[in-house]
């Protein structure tokens, strides 16, 4: 889209100005970001978890059905997800490959690839409870990514992927899904904030791991609003499943340490260029208000009854997933992710450039 509107303002202005088309053209022409690497959960997973033994995966119908050819190719959802639409918009190419997938092509690799899996968190037990790859595990794949690059492409190559590259860490909300309300290794030993504090400690050196590496350029994303998940509606909402309040705070509470650490980060780490990403008061609109944003139900999902499946349990679909805002009953729709997405490179890109 950044292209395309680009590409607009050009051809007006050509009639006027014909010298300015190609400095303008060179701009535009996905040089803004030369990769987009993504690191996290299955909000941005794009299909690593299919070569793992885990019950966290997706490669299988109803997931993918809006996906190019329809085919299920383990993301969570009906379509794109997050780190697609994000290279989609940068105009680097159209969708983002996950970095186990067997075929891939070192050309693939040179614009980025994705390390994120399904089921896992800040929290190294949520992973771990999961069997998927942790954030530990992401970064040494990413390391072995480097030099796969550096062998291909050369040092310089690398070098500007780590320098100019986006780099997207998108995860938090299993940690307090799965692990802190159900685990008593958690949930006893921690209070609220203590907990948030654990996470974003886990956050914070993940990135200063990837910064030490040679990183600049990092936006993360906070957590949705928990708490008004079709699935905490229903187990934690009450006979009218409302959005469950405490999940919201922890939500809110852990947002708000995160962003404050990243800005910590953003001014100490000399040239780094860090933002934090919101998740959760643009997602509460849109649940808050549907219509606003061409959707017409936001209390379940499209998959099954909508009010718990999710992966294997997604069975049945809604007839028009367009109305929808929640895929499953954890999941966006892509719909709703583009929405996401596009916000977040409006508001936030000319931050890390
Ligand atoms: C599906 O829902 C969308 C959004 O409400 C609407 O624009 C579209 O016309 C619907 N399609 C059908 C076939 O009903």
């Amino acid at each position: 889209m950044y292209c395309f509107t680009h590409l607009i303002k050009i051809e007006m202005l050509l009639s006027f100005l014909l010298l300015l088309l190609l400095p303008l053209q060179v701009t535009c022409n996905g040089s803004k970001v030369p990769a987009v690497i993504v690191f996290g959960d299955s909000v941005v997973d794009t299909g690593n978890n299919n070569n793992l033994q885990t019950i966290f995966k997706v490669n299988y119908p109803p997931y993918g059905q809006d996906f190019s050819g329809g085919q299920p190719t383990g993301r969570f959802s009906n379509g794109k997800v997050p780190s697609d639409f994000i290279v989609e918009e940068l105009g680097v190419k159209d969708v983002l490959p996950p970095y186990l997938d067997p075929n891939l092509q070192i050309e693939d690799l040179l614009t980025g690839v994705n390390f994120a899996s399904g089921g896992g968190g800040y929290d190294p037990l949520t992973s771990e409870l999961a069997s998927v790859i942790s954030l530990e595990g992401q970064l040494e794949l990413f390391k072995e990514y480097l030099e796969k690059v550096k062998s291909a492409a050369g040092e310089e190559v690398a070098n500007t992927i780590l320098s100019k590259g986006l780099f997207v860490v998108a995860t938090g909300s299993n940690d307090v899904t799965n692990t802190y309300f159900n685990n008593p290794l958690r949930k006893y030993h921690f209070d609220f904030d203590s907990y948030a504090s654990l996470m974003v400690n886990s956050a914070s050196s993940f990135l200063q791991d990837l910064y030490n590496l040679g990183v600049r350029r990092m936006g993360v994303f906070g957590v949705p609003p928990i708490g008004c998940l079709p699935s905490q509606r229903t187990l934690q909402g009450g006979a009218l499943r409302e959005c469950a309040l405490k999940y919201n705070e922890l939500a809110v509470l852990f947002n708000t340490k995160l962003s404050m650490e990243i800005n910590y980060l953003g001014n100490n780490l000399p040239f780094a260029k860090m933002v934090y990403i919101d998740a959760y008061y643009l997602p509460l609109d849109i649940i808050q208000n549907p219509t606003k944003y061409g959707f017409d139900v936001s209390n379940v999902g499209c998959c099954g009854t909508g009010t718990i499946e999710v992966a294997f349990l997604c069975k049945f679909t809604c007839t028009n997933v367009s109305e929808y805002v929640f895929w499953d009953s954890f999941h966006f729709t892509e719909n709703a992710y583009r929405i996401i997405v596009r916000d977040f490179l409006n508001k936030d890109m000319n931050l890390l450039m």
